[in-house]
């Protein structure tokens, strides 16, 4: 696993939190690159089967979210935020009083657009 900070500095829920993390990262490429398949492969079986993996990656990726919810502060409030809203998502954060600030107003950490 590749980290940003020294290994030695941080402790087990830290390091647990970035696999999870990690995991995440690689469910949701998973279903990418599954669905990427599922839509040029010619093949109607191996086009089911592909869509198939590409559904049960993203059973893995909802497990990883739940698991960073209830393990990584935060999470949870932001999650109730916008899952399973209807309101337009940028709108949202005006609707529910929004206390968060707007992307451009955020000080520049040179760590790149999330
Ligand atoms: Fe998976």
């Amino acid at each position: 696993m590749a980290y940003s900070e020294p290994y030695d500095k941080m402790d087990s829920k830290t390091l647990d939190i970035s696999k999870a993390i990690t995991s995440l990262r690689e469910e949701l490429e998973a279903v990418d690159w599954y669905n990427q398949r599922v839509v040029t492969a010619t093949d109607e079986e191996l086009k089911r089967i592909m869509a198939h993996n590409r559904d049960e990656e993203k059973e893995h990726a909802a497990m990883l979210i739940e698991w960073i919810r209830r393990n990584m502060d935060e999470w949870d409030k932001e999650l109730k935020d916008y899952l399973f809203t209807s309101a337009p998502l940028g709108e949202h954060e005006e609707a529910a009083g929004g206390e968060h600030t707007s992307e451009s107003s955020l000080p520049n950490l040179g760590i790149g657009k999330l």
